[in-house]
């Protein structure tokens, strides 16, 4: 069984060609991380624009690469929701037109439930599993019991993690993304400046990351820093409650399992802080290597699969979502 995924809800244009029984035959990406950088963050009506310009020659290049042919696809499978609407548009739209000139059936995918599968490219994880996903638009702690069954648990009330790394960035004058540099800075540096961890000392699956930023911020105007040090207090202070928050969840759950996915999941102090940890605790641990953890179309794929498999498509007249909550995702497509 094949599928071609298609990837645009930020700023990556993504497909993929998946099949059930060899894995990935072929995947192609393009980010537009330089154009947006000079606006220091994404603009949306940019991002939906670039994507309509690159779909079909990154499919013409990836048919030519593969050598695959669309006849053989059985399904299309698509990100609906959650993400920049316009950029959602764009893909849906792409994928509405192959699924009617192919006469196949439409699949729709949930990002964090890709973000989620992300990991099973690389072999399946028992269920059942906690899911802490660290992206540019979400920080959220989630129990999966099954495909499609999430629970959500807890998650940022403000800032997601990456959102804080882009708008930190932004303020050291860094550019766009900030995770990749800060993450490169933060190695050459010390944690030696005093910032907040909000929430983290509460019994609560919430996270708050605006006050963080607000503490960089009042550093950065009176002047006296460090980049280096800047940023490897910034990432410590982010990784301390991630960490305080992930144990506290996988205590009250009982579970054993934990996976780290999204943009953020990319960050080498994390995985080295969350490898130790699951020493240290005794739980399982996978995270996707850094390629899969950014946004992608290979995971798109391999939940589009599972979904298929389950009988789940769409109707013609499917239309994006801007943010619906993974959890009600997963129990209406069931
Ligand atoms: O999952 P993703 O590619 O897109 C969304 O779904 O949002 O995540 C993008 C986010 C950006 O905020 C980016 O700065 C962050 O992931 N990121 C990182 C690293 N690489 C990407 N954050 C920290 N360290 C990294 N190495
Ligand atoms: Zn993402």
């Amino acid at each position: 069984m094949h599928t071609l995924a298609v990837e645009t809800s930020c700023d990556e244009t993504a497909l993929c060609i998946y099949s059930e029984e060899e894995g990935v035959i072929g995947d192609i990406l393009l980010s537009q991380a330089q154009l947006h950088a000079r606006y220091g963050g994404v603009v949306p009506e940019l991002s939906a624009r670039e994507h309509t310009r690159n779909l079909l020659p990154l499919l013409d290049q990836l048919l030519r690469d593969t050598g695959f042919d669309l006849k053989k696809l059985d399904f299309i499978s698509f990100t609906l929701t959650p993400g920049l609407i316009l950029s959602l548009v764009v893909g849906v739209s792409f994928a509405k037109s192959l699924a009617y000139y192919l006469k196949r059936p439409l699949v729709p995918v949930h990002h964090l439930e890709g973000h989620i599968y992300s990991v099973f490219l690389q072999g399946p994880v028992e269920y059942p599993f906690l899911a802490l996903i660290v992206s540019g638009g979400h920080t959220d702690l989630y129990l999966v019991e099954g495909f499609g069954r999430y629970t959500f648990l807890g998650g940022t009330l403000d800032d997601a993690v990456g959102e804080s790394y882009d708008k930190v960035a932004k303020l050291v004058g860094l550019g766009y993304p900030g995770g990749p540099v800060i993450d490169r800075l933060a190695s050459q540096g010390e944690p030696i400046y005093a910032l907040p961890r909000p929430l983290v000392e509460e019994d609560t699956l919430n996270m708050s990351f605006s006050g963080l930023k607000t503490a960089v911020r009042r550093l950065v105007e009176q002047g006296e820093y460090r980049r280096e040090h800047l940023c490897a207090s910034f990432q410590s202070a982010v990784m301390d409650v991630l960490e305080r928050k992930t144990l506290l969840a996988l205590r009250q759950t009982g579970v054993r399992r934990l996976v780290v996915v999204g943009g953020v999941s990319a960050n080498s102090e994390l995985r080295r802080r969350f490898t130790q940890l699951s020493q240290r605790h005794g739980f399982e641990l996978r995270i996707p290597p850094p390629r899969l953890s950014t946004d992608n179309a290979q995971m798109i794929a391999y939940a589009g699969m599972e979904r298929f498999k389950r009988g789940i498509t769409a109707p013609e007249e499917v239309n994006p979502e801007p943010n619906t909550p993974l959890e009600v995702f997963g129990k209406s497509w069931s």
